[in-house]
């Protein structure tokens, strides 16, 4: 700033000083006019108050002597009026007859010549410049003589000097003072531009930080950023798609752009369960997509996974920090189990998550039950996770993935112990709309909660929108649909689309037999003739997968193709899930009913239409059943995304088979070569079938072929990878923030509710 205005301000003083040298002679010449116009009248004066002595002098009939002396005399005394210099008398005959001792020599009788009577001129003589007029004296009309007043014009000269120097310094102290405003303005404004341009570097929306001082900065500033969001958009696809998503490259992001750091995950299912079975510890496997997709993830990155201990032989396994090594067979990372009451489970995990949020976010037409005891214990039991994340961190920055419905208050209760994690939380199941959401008694505190992340992640850009109009409803908060962040009460939150998929290729697929064998054994295994054809559904038993309306469109399909009765079965694998919660109950009984009183309807001593094994089957089992049938029917009446429908394509390394999908799951948006339905409408559904099991091997090929390609390219490795990619520009932005000194830690500040 300082050498700036020196810069700046030293040579406008000095040019407008020039001006001022310019201008000087011209206001010399003016008040020189002024003077000598003075010094005529003044002159005029001297010569009217003189006429009446001067003339009695003159005409004085005394001797010649003594007229001499009274006209020195009167001259004498006149010249003390310290302007007079000198006084002169001629004659008509042009003498100089009377003077004072002052009158210059060059100064005499008709001097300064004819017509400039009564009006001075100026004479330079002794270095002093003199002013002189000479006058006529007359009496009764008749001329004795002319009178010639001089007057000292040096004060002038003087005059003149201190004008010039007070202009000179006027002008140089008007100049000084132009250059130190304009100086002070530009710096203010080059500032405000300068924070912006800054802003805008680090890739934070202009509309997020305070606006930009400038009024003129905004417009610049919002294409700016457009083209900065724009191309960091570009950015990410192209480095996305020129990476080929395996385990190392998630390995490369987390040591070159992460740079090794942490890494912890939070889910409420733990990846492996520890039971008891006959006096044996055996280690199960969940039936859960969110542990399907991480469990890869984790195995790439080595990180603790904190997760409920919930199998009932967990606590005998699990070190002196509640800690267990896993995968068992080749150990690559740790669980760090949590341990909840009988009654926290009940109330957390079975009341609030469960009759909760689960219906409440999904469309499937049951209602959410909310417990003012269940919504205590889901808060204490976020608190019990927040405090395993804290006491499992290294560091203050690590990087938290909390996955679910299950820890929507967690991210706020992290960023409260760990303000400088990066937490990046996904919601793995639908966001519903602003007046579905809107009837949870507690919907402003998980909003807030869900707020205290970095990154929000959701499947589809659908649930992304229908979040930002939730919290547009209900919060008062920022919402930034063109850069997809909402602002409130600190670090601002991104949300992103993620679409979950699978391991490529997957694990499961490396031990099975080729498809015929598959084919094979399936059919033996289930008692179902070799020619039957199959269909096959895997899921757990929730009333969200749409099972009744599945087997309705079986039913529907023996009723219209009588043909299909003893020649087509379908499998249905339901695993068991959530059994204490009524509606899950009350599901399982609907779902041996309904496949019964098909089988009674449709089923032939060899063949029944509907195979129901309501039972857990591991990875192997599931991948063989699909390479065995011919079709895979997903239903869901509402679902994230829908990882079986990705299984099912994935494990046809054949190319055969036909996937049927329902419409609202994720899937359909990423799988258009399915045959896509509506669930609800019987109809179609049948439809859906019979062209499936009529569905030629060319084609078959050609969308199978196409569906691979898109779930290889879209794995599970990319879901992660983006994640972690866009966690290391969070970070790195706030690290080149905080070297620029414009953030510190992000702010927790007190929130309203709307
Ligand atoms: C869904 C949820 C997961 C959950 C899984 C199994 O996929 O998004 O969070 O783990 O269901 O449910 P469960 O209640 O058995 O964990």
């Amino acid at each position: 700033m300082m050498r700036l205005s020196l810069r700046f301000i030293i040579p406008l003083a000095l040019a407008l000083g020039g001006i001022a040298y310019g201008v000087v002679p011209l206001v010399d010449e003016l008040t020189l006019k002024w003077f000598v116009h003075d010094l005529d009248i003044r002159a005029k004066l001297v010569a009217t108050a003189a006429q009446e002595p001067l003339v009695e002098m003159l005409t004085d009939k005394s001797r010649d002597k003594v007229r001499l002396e009274h006209i020195q005399a009167y001259f004498d005394r006149m010249l003390q009026d310290e302007r007079l210099y000198a006084i002169g008398f001629c004659d008509n005959a042009g003498k100089l007859v009377y003077k004072t001792a002052t009158l210059p020599a060059g100064i005499g009788c008709g001097y300064p010549g004819p017509g400039v009577e009564d009006r001075g001129i100026v004479v330079k003589l002794h270095g002093g410049p003199l002013h002189v007029v000479t006058t006529p004296i007359l009496e009764n009309g008749s001329r004795l003589g002319d009178m010639i007043i001089v007057h000292d014009m040096s004060f002038v000269e003087r005059r003149s000097a201190d004008t010039r120097k007070y202009i000179v310094y006027l002008f140089a102290a008007l100049g000084g003072l132009i250059a130190l405003i304009t100086v002070v303005i530009a710096e203010l404004s080059f500032r405000g531009w300068m924070a912006g341009i800054k802003t805008l570097i680090r890739g934070q929306s202009l509309a997020l930080s305070p606006q930009p001082k400038a009024r003129e900065l905004r417009p610049i500033a919002r294409d700016l950023e457009a083209l900065v969001h724009d191309l960091d958009n570009e950015r990410r696809a192209r480095d996305e798609a020129q990476i080929t998503w395996t385990p190392d490259a998630l390995r490369t992001i987390l040591r070159e752009d992460l740079k090794g750091d942490e890494i912890l995950i939070v889910s409420n299912r733990e990846p492996y369960i520890h039971e008891r079975r006959e006096g044996r510890i055996e280690v199960r496997r969940p039936a859960s997509g969110l542990v399907t997709a991480l469990e890869p993830v984790m195995r790439a990155c080595s990180g603790t996974w904190i997760a409920h201990g919930s199998g009932n032989a967990d606590r005998d396994v699990v070190d002196a920090s509640d800690s267990v090594a896993v995968p068992p067979e080749k150990p690559a990372y740790r669980i760090r189990r949590v341990w909840l009451t009988k009654e926290e489970e009940a109330g957390y995990y079975y009341g609030f998550a469960n009759e909760g949020i689960w219906p409440l976010c999904h469309i499937a037409h049951t209602r959410p039950v909310f417990r003012a005891s269940d919504w205590e214990c889901y808060r204490e039991v976020n608190r019990r996770f927040a405090r395993a994340v804290e006491s499992e961190s290294r560091t203050d920055d690590p990087i938290v993935l909390v996955q679910d419905y299950h820890f929507a208050l967690l991210p706020r209760m992290i960023r409260e112990r760990l303000p400088r994690a990066t937490i990046i939380t996904f919601w793995h199941i639908p966001w519903p709309n602003p007046e579905a959401f809107g009837v949870c008694p507690w919907r402003d505190e998980l909003l807030e909660g869900l707020l205290g992340s970095s990154i929000l992640g959701f499947h589809t850009q659908f649930h992304c929108n229908n979040f930002f109009d939730t919290v547009d409803r209900y919060l008062e908060a920022r919402v930034d649909r063109e850069t997809f962040t909402i602002s409130y009460g600190g670090e601002p939150t991104e949300v992103h689309r993620y679409p979950i998929s699978i391991e490529w290729p997957p694990t499961a697929l490396a031990q099975q037999a080729p498809v015929a064998e598959c084919r094979e054994r399936v059919r033996r295994e289930f008692g179902i003739p070799p020619e039957t054809r199959l269909g096959v559904g895997v899921d757990r038993l929730d009333y969200t997968k749409g099972i009744l309306e599945r087997f309705a469109a079986v039913e529907r399909l023996l009723e219209r193709d009588p043909e299909w009765v003893g020649r087509f079965s379908f499998i249905q694998v339901a695993a068991p899930s959530r059994s204490s919660i009524e509606e899950y109950q009350l599901l399982d009984a609907r779902v041996r009913s309904a496949a019964q009183r098909i089988n009674q309807r449709f089923g032939t001593p060899s063949c029944q239409p509907i195979v129901l094994a309501i039972e857990h089957y591991d990875g192997a089992q599931v991948y063989e059943l699909y390479r065995a049938a011919d079709l895979c029917f997903v239903s869901s009446l509402h679902d994230g995304m829908n990882l079986v429908a990705k299984e099912f394509v994935a494990a046809r390394d054949d190319e055969r088979g036909a996937l049927i999908l329902s419409q609202f799951t994720g899937a359909a948006r990423e799988l258009p070569e399915a045959l896509i339905v509506n669930p609800y409408d019987t109809e179609e559904c049948a439809e859906a079938l019979r062209q499936a099991l009529a569905m030629p091997p060319d084609e078959q090929r050609s969308r199978m072929r196409r569906m691979r390609s898109l779930v290889q390219e879209f794995n599970v490795y990319r879901w992660a990878g983006r994640m972690l990619l866009d966690a290391a520009r969070v970070r790195q932005r706030r690290h080149l923030s905080r070297r620029a000194g414009t953030a510190g830690a992000p702010r927790i500040i007190g929130l309203r509710r709307a």
